[in-house]
């Protein structure tokens, strides 16, 4: 069996070796999509595609489909059902940085600051039309019905999100409720359609779903630790943009739960600022730091959690491949 993933880059380098040609594919599909005739369209989709981002949605599914079985027939589907989820996901950026009023995605201008927000609007619409057109090619009825759905639950995701935000909500479960909608939707279905090209039982398709969901989980209050530990040339997107949107996300309620009320007091005010210079103290305050560390380690234990669905799975260079992939996305730095 492979040797023992260490470093990011080996990561890479045993990703190439076990779904090299399978991503490739991928981008192949995704390429043909964003090509148009219309030259404004063609402009956009250049855009987004210029700088591509991590592809992990395609990756887990990919590598779900060779953990689960997939024969030839199955992984031809499956690189078009990865496409599709990279396209859903792209089409969400597009639109989450319009709510969000981002200025910078994968280290280029987001659409509206560039162009406008209807053009947002209407790229990000495209892009999910596109997908689910592309989905429906496959004739698979069920896959469909299962992308609709994590779709659906993704924009209720976002849309809990606002809800908790006017309501300043402050409840773990509120916030469990937003990201599992936003983030573990995608992630999980990506694994379950991985196991569908398979042909997985209905006891794998369950670990898949779950193992999806806690990763996705993990991803997120990843990405909502990154907001608030690094900068822009690192990630490719605003630093600090959370706190620009006055969101309370996971390592901000742990600060405030674990902080005296002085320090609870200072998060609020800075929370409530649209002053840089107090969300930039409020970022390397000693509570906020220990609230970071505290939601790390609920990232690192999903991600534990999540492995044991793998245990599902006879032994194989895909399941360890995506178990990497589980430990290395939480203490990742874009
Ligand atoms: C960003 O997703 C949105 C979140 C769910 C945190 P990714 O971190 O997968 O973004 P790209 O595709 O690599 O840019
Ligand atoms: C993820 O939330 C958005 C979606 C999954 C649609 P974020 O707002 O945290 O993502 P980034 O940080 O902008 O990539
Ligand atoms: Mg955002
Ligand atoms: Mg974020």
């Amino acid at each position: 069996m492979s040797a023992p993933v260490s470093t990011r880059e080996n990561l890479k380098q045993r990703l190439q070796q076990v779904t090299g040609d399978d991503l490739l594919r991928v981008h192949r599909v995704l390429e043909q999509q964003f090509r148009n005739p219309n030259a404004f369209v063609q402009e956009l989709c250049e855009h987004v595609a210029r700088y591509q981002g991590k592809r992990i949605r395609p990756m887990i599914l990919l590598l779900s489909a060779r953990m689960a079985g997939a024969d030839a027939a199955g992984m031809s589907v499956g690189v078009k059902l990865g496409a599709v989820v990279e396209m859903i996901h792209t089409a969400t950026l597009v639109h989450d940085d319009v709510i969000d009023d981002a200025d910078l995605r994968r280290h280029v201008s987001t659409v509206h600051r560039r162009w406008n927000t209807e053009t947002s609007v209407l790229l990000g619409d495209y892009l999910f039309s596109r997908a689910f057109h592309l989905a429906a090619t496959t004739g698979d009825a069920e896959a469909c019905r299962l992308i609709g759905r994590a779709t659906d639950r993704t924009c209720e995701g976002e849309l809990n999100q606002i809800a908790a935000r006017i309501e300043q909500s402050t409840s773990e479960r509120d916030y469990f409720r937003v990201i599992s909608g936003k983030t573990g939707q995608l992630f999980s279905v990506s694994c379950r359609l991985g196991g569908r090209v398979a042909g997985a039982s209905e006891k794998g398709m369950s670990h898949l779903r779950q193992f999806g969901m806690r990763l996705g989980l993990a991803f997120q209050i990843a990405d909502d630790v990154l907001d608030l530990t690094e900068n822009s040339q690192t990630t490719g997107k605003d630093a600090a943009n959370d706190l620009n949107n006055h969101r309370l996300t996971l390592p901000l309620l742990r600060s405030l739960a674990l902080g005296d009320d002085f320090e609870r007091r200072k998060i609020r005010e800075s929370l409530l600022s649209s002053d840089p210079a107090d969300h930039q103290r409020l970022r390397t305050s000693s509570v906020v730091q220990r609230g970071v560390e505290s939601a790390r380690q609920t990232a690192e234990e999903l991600v534990r959690r999540a492995c044991r669905n793998l245990h599902f799975f006879p032994p194989s260079d895909s399941r360890d491949l995506l178990e990497s992939i589980a430990m290395f996305s939480v203490v990742r730095s874009h």
